[in-house]
This record gives structure tokens, sequence and C-alpha cells, in this order.
């Protein structure tokens, strides 16, 4: 059998755990909004249409925030499309997603969905075919208490108190051709540094005053770190914005499927590159911040990620409302890359603050629904739920000695002659001072068993609480409407040499999840 051992000390941290990494997005896309999380008429929908099924799966989730509308959909979008009375909402083509876009369900149905849902909105503003005033206009709409001709519009919308929405996208994915309305760095750059401006002064913020309410402004880094222009745009982009945001975004699918055959092991290298992807935009934002010697620190929005598995190309358009698109079924194998993409984006808290799973209901999403009928939770529903209801405190770093696999991690720069190398073991662990517990997140990638020995020092006598693991036979198995098969199962617990040390043994291609309290 092969052997790990896996070092920590609780006075290594790096960074503390912002909740916000374990936010989400509803996109107008498919059968997300419409079916997903709104369908009146459904027999658990409440009063205003919202699926409470769906939300109780999004409680057991955890998930803190929810970014909307999109996604691609937002830069052929006009929010005034979406509100007051509904029988005079317009009926628009979506030309992100060729379908049709009903606009019964928009801003105000948002707002009050995540007041139900106990989510936090993350709004975005459209920089592709929508202008600067039409960015300010929404802010306002939002976040002004009212006397104005667009708060007041809020106020007969049936919203008397501002939502006072935080967190602002400005922009999506400006850096793809695929992109209604796509811009060129500079030029997006500069229309991000006005639209951030006039965003902030919607909303009351004068240069220098009133930090309590500042939102959170989200600029548009690299689509993927396959882009020809990355990471030049990341660069350009913020040097002309970085006095004026907080957040940089970035975005990543891993892909697998029979559509697009690739080597097992760079899908399962996943992880590792994610890590080399955050490593880049670190050192840009590092860069941009010495070159123009700022104080402030830019952190890093990571506000799409998920596995995506690419199906063929539509030669047509779907010209109807929440056509079944991207409604991948994801495998138990799928399940654990994406495990590994949570402990990378935990083993990166210091700088990405805010993070998005990319989707939440049918879309990509570890939530799927039937019209008119029940859900079900995909393989990748239960890593995410442990981590967000459980990793919380610190991250802290680990020493480990696994042995690794060669897996093309960063596909541009690696090539098949000296390909990159992925770890068989990945880990994250995580400290809470305050509930006196720490947890541990393992993947074994390896196609042997391998005994992991964990070495947990300075954190006091640690006890086992709670021990569960996702295996299975078949890498492809999936959940359906018709049975979970693929959750995590309880295991025996370990006990703890020294209240610190603990030997454990991790069947091939399996996640294990543990929580020890002291
Ligand atoms: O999440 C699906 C799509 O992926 C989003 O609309 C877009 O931002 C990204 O390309």
């Amino acid at each position: 059998m092969k052997r790990t051992k896996i070092f920590a000390d609780a006075n290594l941290t790096i960074g503390t755990i912002d909740p916000h990494l374990f936010g989400s997005f509803i996109e107008h896309l498919g059968r997300a909004v419409y079916e997903g999380i709104y369908e009146p008429g459904h027999p658990t929908a409440d009063e205003n249409g919202f699926r409470r099924d769906v939300i109780d799966l999004i409680r057991e989730l955890r998930v803190p925030l929810v970014r909307y509308p999109g996604g691609n959909f937002l830069s052929g979008y006009n929010w005034r499309d979406g509100i007051g009375p509904r029988e005079s909402r317009p009926v628009r083509l979506d030309l992100a997603w060729f379908s049709t876009e009903t606009n019964e369900f928009g801003t105000d149905e948002f707002m009050k969905w995540c007041r139900i849902a106990g989510v936090e909105p993350m709004m975005a503003v459209n920089m592709g075919t929508g202008s600067v005033l039409d960015a300010a206009r929404l802010v306002e709409y939002c976040n002004h208490a009212g006397g104005t001709t667009i708060s007041d519009l809020r106020h007969e919308n049936g919203a008397q108190e501002p939502y006072g929405v935080k967190y602002w996208c400005i922009g999506n994915e400006m850096d793809g051709p695929w992109q209604i309305g796509h811009l060129s760095a500079e030029e997006y750059g500069r229309k991000a540094l006005e639209a951030a401006k006039v965003m902030r002064w919607s909303n009351g913020e004068m240069d220098g005053g009133n930090t309590n309410d500042r939102l959170r402004l989200i600029v548009s880094g690299s689509s993927n770190h396959e882009m020809e222009t990355f990471p030049e745009w990341d660069r350009i982009v913020l040097e002309n914005t970085y006095e004026a945001v907080d957040f940089l975004s970035m975005h990543r699918y891993y892909m697998y499927s029979a559509a697009r055959p690739r080597p097992l092991e760079d899908f399962l290298g996943s992880a590792d590159d994610m890590a080399e992807f955050i490593g880049t935009i670190r050192a840009t934002i590092e860069y941009v911040r010495a070159k123009l010697r700022s104080d402030k620190r830019v952190r890093i929005s990571f506000d799409e990620w998920n596995i995506w598995t690419v199906t063929a190309p539509r030669k047509e358009p779907i010209w109807k409302r929440a056509p079944h698109l991207l409604e991948d079924v994801y495998t138990f194998q799928d399940a654990l890359v994406f495990a590994g993409l949570m402990n990378t984006l935990l083993n990166n808290c210091d700088i990405v603050r805010l993070a998005c799973l990319a989707q939440l209901v049918n879309v990509i999403a570890p939530i799927m629904t039937q019209k008119g009928g029940g859900t079900f939770r995909q393989t990748s529903f239960f890593p995410f739920a442990y981590l967000s209801n459980n990793a919380s405190g610190e991250c802290v770093r680990t020493i480990s000695d696994t042995d690794t696999f060669p897996a093309l991690v960063v596909p541009k720069r690696g090539s098949e002659n000296a390909p990159n190398r992925a770890r068989i073991i990945n880990e994250a662990i995580t400290h809470d001072r305050t509930k006196r517990e720490v947890c541990v997140s393992l993947l074994n990638y390896g196609q042997e068993a391998n005994e992991v020995t964990l070495e947990l020092r300075s954190f006091g006598s640690l006890s086992a609480k709670e021990y569960v693991e996702m295996t299975s036979g078949d890498l492809f198995a999936v959940n359906s409407f018709e049975c979970e098969r693929i959750v995590p199962h309880a295991k025996e617990l370990p006990v703890l040499k020294d209240g610190s040390s603990c030997t454990l043994s991790l069947p091939p291609m399996s996640w294990s999840f543990l929580k020890f309290s002291y």
C-alpha cells in the first residue's frame, strides 16, 4: 500500500476563510430561473412562485451569496425589462443562449427570493451593451432610499426599503469574443473605471468617505487561462481600475467528456491547475500594486468555477422559454475533481475572498429539478455541503510527502513531452478557534489505496467527531431523480495518538472528510 504523511501546525495559517467562498450563481439560462428557483403552480411553490423544495436544498448547501443575472446573458440584458407590472414586461430574444426571455422574473423577484432563501444578493451590471449610466441607475434602483424617479420606481414595485446590495460585478467575461459587446482590455478598463466611479457615487460614496456601506466592486478578469489575452488582459484592466475596485474576477470550468476525450490524469490534475491559475493572477495583482505604488490589496473573486461536461455545440436556436440547456449530470469522478477544486479555493483563502459555484440549479448545477416534480442532489452536492457547513475559521498550511502523477497542469504551459505533475493526495485543513474544530478534506486521486498519516500539531488534544467517505467502484456512476447512489458514507472514527496523530486508509479514487474537536 502507498503511504503519505501530512503535517499541519495550528500556528501556520494561510488566512481567514471568508464565508463568501461558498457563494453560487443563478443566470437567466436554460432552467436555472424558470423551473429551477421559480415555478408558479409547482406543488411546493410559495405565493411568489418560489420553489420551497429548492430553497430547502440551497439551505442544506449553506450558500451565503448568489450572483445574478449572468453570465453571458448579462451583456444583452436591460434590467428595466425585468421590473414593473409583469403583463407589460417585454419578451426578448436572449442572444447569449439563443432562447427567449419573458422577463417574468427580474431584479425585484430576485431580491425577494434572496430574502426568503436567506442568501445575500450579488448583482452584475451590463458592460457589453449597457452604459455607465445604466449601471449607475441600477445601483440607484437597488440602494437609494427614495425621492428620485428611479428609487421611487422601486417603491411602486413593492419595495420601500433599499436592498442595500454590496457586491457588484462590473460586466462578465468581457475578454471573450462570445460576449455581446466584447471589448479590448483597454476599452473595458476605461469603461469599468468610469462605471465604478459612477456606481459608487450613486451609492452615496464620496471620495474618501462613507466606508461602511461601500460597494464591493469586482472587475472582470480573464475568462480562463487558455485565453490568448491572459494574463495581459488582467494587467491592463487592473492598471486602469486598481484604486477603484476591490476584486478581480476569475472564471474556470474543468471539462471531461466522451465528446472531447482527454487523458483522465489531466482532468484529475484540475485542482493543481486551478492553483497555478490563481498563482499567476496573484502575481499579476502584486505586479500592478507595485507598479502603481499602491497600499491597497485587490482580492480575487473566483465567481465562476465548476466541472462542465462539454456537449455537442447546438446548431440551431431554441427560441423558447426555459429550454433544457447545460444540464450536466455529474459522475462520481466529477465529484472527486470538484472536491479538489474546493480544496484549492480554501488553500488560497488569503486572496480568494469570494467564489461562486456556477451554477446553482439545473444549469451545470448541484441541484436538479423536474418541472412539476421532484429534485435530486448531484454527486458534487455533497463535498460542497460538507465544506460550506464546516470549513470555517482559518485554513492552515500543510506539508505533505505525497507522490505525484503526470498531468497537463496549465494546458498552454505544459507540453506532451514534459508534462507537469499533480498531487495524488490532495488536502485542505481548516481550523475554527471559536468552535474549537479542525476539519480535513482529503482526496486520493491514485489507483491504489493510500495509508495517510495526519500529524496535527498545536491544535490541542483532538478527538474525532465525524468521518465520512465518498467512493465508488464505478467512476461514471451518477445520481438521478430515482436514486441518489453517490453519497458520503460514515466511517468508524479514528483514535488519535497523543491527541494529534492518526492514520487513515483512503481507498483509491475517494474523497474523505473528517472533523476533530478539542
Ligand atoms: O455559467 C455558464 C457561462 O459560462 C456563463 O454565462 C459565462 O459567464 C461562462 O462562460
